[in-house]
């Protein structure tokens, strides 16, 4: 079979619960395990035999993508486009308004991905059961929530067969424990027949389009037991960080044999960061390129971004450190571990509010945006710090603006 596939960008409006991350840089391009979060979709899609073309589609503004495009083509091969809507069109409104360019070539079937979602996709699996089911229809990756958890997904109720029996988008009651991944396989005539009216509102997948194939019979699911989560929110990007490391450890162990560090579990370093050899780093870390890691420092749990600098025997702990951040000598940059237990390979991320029904910040990682700078000494603990702070003193439970 031929296959293309669109992976769904969002835009600028998009992505607000992972802020101050995505005050940077658009949310699909935030590096986790050293690579952007859609470079991971890219590089699982590209393990498809048959796979012609990827569109990213959505409302940033072009240029945004053109370096990341530029690259990936020449690391993985395969053309990349960027498809840009003039508004907010809804998950299925850009299928409708570029149907034309994304049917060109005469694909037999299009992967739609939700560019938030990460996880171990079984793509292969996908395109092999899509080729045994017949007529104009779509299959959707399904995984397992509790009760609780899957009233904020689309519930799905699906026949012995794996056919789809009934589809929800967020049910206001308990549905079903199946819950939609958002990864789908569209055969080429199910894009083709998509013709309803584009209107100020969007055209949405989950609600103007899945209800009805499933009502009419032709929406299909495969349940997956493989790691999947969404990350919507910027504390999401610790548990997903822990999970790719795991999974694209072989490709990662051979440019980690090239440092001094003394290295505990799963880590990534970009070759291009100094590392000091008496440091100490993992498990599950992310150093970016052009960072500084100083002596004696402690890492851990954490995601250090482009040229950041942790000066000596500085301790992060289940933080993410900002773009050009620096941490001074001897502070401490410490989150609180996250639940449910990230150890779990199949624990769903729950989107908890920011704050707690007490007015306090939900205990979650501590995040530094861009161009921060730290005192030694100081300890900034549970702390989300906005771009180019001076933070002179400790700081405990707070949203430094
Ligand atoms: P929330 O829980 O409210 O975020 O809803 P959701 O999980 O259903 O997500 P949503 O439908 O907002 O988005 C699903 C995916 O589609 C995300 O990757 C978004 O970036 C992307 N997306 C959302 N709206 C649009 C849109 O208008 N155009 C495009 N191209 N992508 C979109």
């Amino acid at each position: 079979m031929s296959f293309k596939a669109v992976v769904l960008v969002g835009g600028p409006q998009k992505g607000t619960r992972f802020r101050p991350l995505s005050l940077q840089l658009p949310k699909p391009l935030f590096p986790i395990a050293g690579v952007p979060l859609i470079e991971h979709h890219i590089d699982q899609l590209c393990q498809l035999s048959g796979l012609s073309e990827i569109l990213l589609l959505g409302f940033f503004p072009t240029d945004l993508f053109t370096e990341f495009i530029d690259r990936c083509q020449k690391t993985y091969r395969v053309s990349i486009k960027y498809l840009e809507e003039p508004n907010p069109l809804g998950t299925a409104g850009g299928l409708v308004s570029f149907k034309n360019t994304i049917l060109s070539g005469d694909p037999d079937a299009v992967f739609v991905i939700n560019a938030d979602v990460c996880g171990d996709l079984p793509i292969e699996d996908m395109g092999a059961k899509i080729d045994s089911i017949s007529g104009s229809s779509m299959l959707m990756l399904t995984t397992e929530a509790t009760r609780q958890q899957s009233i904020n997904f689309g519930s799905v109720v699906t026949d012995s067969n794996g056919k789809v029996v009934h589809y929800v988008d967020k049910p206001t009651t308990f549905v079903s424990t199946n819950i939609s991944c958002g990864v789908y396989l569209m055969k080429t005539e199910v894009i083709r027949q998509l013709d309803l009216p584009l209107n100020g509102d969007g055209i949405w997948l989950e609600t103007d389009v899945l209800p009805q194939l499933a009502a009419s019979g032709n929406l299909y699911a495969l349940h997956t037991t493989r790691w999947w989560s969404q990350t919507k929110t910027a504390a999401a990007v610790l548990y997903a960080n822990r999970h790719y490391l795991r999974l694209y450890k072989k490709r990662y162990a051979a440019r980690l044999c090239k440092n001094g560090a003394q290295i505990i579990g799963d880590v990534f370093i970009d070759p291009s960061a100094k590392v000091h050899p008496t440091a100490k780093i993992g498990p599950n870390v992310s150093i970016g390129p052009n960072s500084v890691i100083g002596k004696g420092v402690r890492i851990k749990e954490s995601i250090i971004l482009p040229e950041a600098v942790i000066e000596e025997n500085a301790c992060v702990l289940q933080s993410v450190i900002g773009w050009r951040s620096v941490v001074g000598v001897w502070a401490r940059i410490e989150g609180i571990p996250l639940e449910p237990n990230p150890n779990l390979p199949f624990a769903k991320m729950d989107n908890k509010p920011l704050f707690l029904p007490d007015g306090r910040l939900t205990p979650s990682l501590t995040i530094l945006g861009s161009d921060v700078s730290v005192a030694p000494e100081t300890i900034i603990l549970n702390c989300v710090v906005l771009p180019y702070k001076e933070l002179t003193c400790s700081y405990k439970n707070q949203i430094i603006l």
